[in-house]
């Protein structure tokens, strides 16, 4: 949902004037995917009734994307890897199943759709976006930044494809788009991501992926308020979408890759094998907290600042409660108009340096930091 940036820009002017401390956010939603098995396997037709399936467990159910009231209906997803193949069942309980778009590389948000954002580096840069409608058309997207960083999203042929891409749906309980067949209880979508066009202008994330690596995801769905007007559904008029997450964006924006969950890499032993945690999170949360002051100070002051203790950071950033040595800022001299800063930790004996850009790009030293751990990739 693009059109969403616009909202999360007002946002960030309107906290520039009020000085707001930038938040400092709590681990996310981390989910484990699973290889398969000897003898398992996927087919991409909308069911989700493969043995494949039955063994691994459902997310968690998702929630209201910044704290809002508790989804009116439950989404949740399963995952499975093979080679370069992601498997995803996605599970959308929903009493009027309906899609109009049918032309893919359409802005399939107009519809109700299922959504995921995938940023296997964790840098915030040349993300990939999902959206699927339940008739399973399709919009592909990679973005170099985040909108609001000056991105821009490329999709269609010639621009952003991704081959090999399957995507299937099915509906229960009703006929799609039949307001006297109901009420559905639900649409289910299947899909195999192709992953070498997810590492595509990575720098470290690689495919197919190791056990033990970590990217960063979400899930996405948009839902409108629609009735039945006799022989189809019309959208509610003045009533904007809702927007329900697999993990909380605390902003109405899922342009913040920084927010995302974890997408964890596992071997097939379900159950067994556990997702380790990214040693990076405290250092990407001074980070990105040195990020919004800044933005917020430039929009105040037409610059950014060369002095730390002019940026309100959280005492958490500055005081080593973080696990992390107070930000070095780095402002460009030839140019008033950016900055990077550095955070250095120390986990386990090992130290590692992150920073972040005015464009919110983060890096690690060693590069492989936060997708492979301190031993690197
Ligand atoms: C799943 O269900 C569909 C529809 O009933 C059926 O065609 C397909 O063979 C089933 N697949 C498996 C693996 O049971
Ligand atoms: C994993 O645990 C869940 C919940 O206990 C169970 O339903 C599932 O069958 C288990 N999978 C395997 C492969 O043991
Ligand atoms: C990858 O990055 C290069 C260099 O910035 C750019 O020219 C290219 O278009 C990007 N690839 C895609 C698929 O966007
Ligand atoms: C679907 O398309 C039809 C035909 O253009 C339109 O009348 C209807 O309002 C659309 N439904 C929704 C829910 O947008
Ligand atoms: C910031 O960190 C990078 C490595 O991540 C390093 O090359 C650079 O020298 C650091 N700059 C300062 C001022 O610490």
């Amino acid at each position: 949902m693009p059109g969403l940036w616009a909202l999360a820009a007002a946002a960030v002017a309107a906290v520039a004037s009020a000085a707001v401390t930038p938040p400092i956010f709590p681990y996310p939603r981390q989910y484990g995917v699973h290889r398969l098995g000897p003898g398992e396997r996927i087919v991409v037709d909308g069911f989700l009734n493969e043995t494949a399936w039955d063994a691994v467990p459902w997310s968690e159910d998702f929630v209201d994307i910044d704290a809002g009231p508790v989804p009116r209906f439950r989404t949740r997803y399963k995952a499975r890897w093979e080679g370069n193949n992601l498997y995803i069942g996605y599970w959308l309980e929903e009493p009027q199943v309906w899609a109009n778009l049918t032309v893919d590389d359409s802005i399939v948000f107009h519809d109700n759709d299922a959504e995921i954002f995938i940023d296997p580096d964790g840098s915030c840069a040349w993300y990939k976006e999902l959206e699927v409608n339940a008739l399973a058309t399709w919009w592909q997207l990679i973005l170099d930044k985040p909108y609001i960083d000056g991105g821009s999203a490329k999709y269609g042929p010639g621009k952003w494809v991704m081959p090999r891409f399957e995507a299937a749906t099915q509906v229960f309980g009703c006929e799609i788009n039949d307001p006297s067949s109901g009420p559905c209880s639900h649409w289910t979508l299947e899909m195999l991501l192709p992953l070498e066009s997810y590492v595509v202008n990575e720098t470290v994330a690689r495919s197919p992926p190791v056990p033990g690596d970590l990217w960063r995801w979400d899930f996405s769905r948009v839902e409108w308020r629609v009735s039945d007007v006799g022989n189809k559904f019309e959208k509610v008029p003045g009533v904007a979408a809702a927007n329900w997450v697999w993990s909380a964006q605390h902003a109405i924006n899922m342009h913040l890759p920084e927010r995302w969950g974890y997408l964890c890499w596992l071997d097939d032993k379900v159950n067994v094998s556990t997702c380790r945690t990214d040693v990076t999170w405290n250092a990407r949360q001074a980070l990105a907290a040195v990020y919004y002051a800044q933005h917020q100070f430039s929009a105040v002051n037409g610059y950014f600042s060369a002095t730390l203790s002019d940026l309100g950071l959280p005492p958490s950033v500055l005081n080593g409660q973080l696990g992390t040595q107070p930000p070095v800022l780095i402002v460009d001299p030839l140019s008033p108009y950016g900055f990077a800063a550095n955070v250095s930790a120390t986990v386990g004996g090992q130290t590692f340096v992150g920073s972040i850009n005015t464009q919110r790009h983060f890096t690690f030293d060693p590069p492989g930091a936060a997708v492979c751990g301190l031993g690197g990739c």
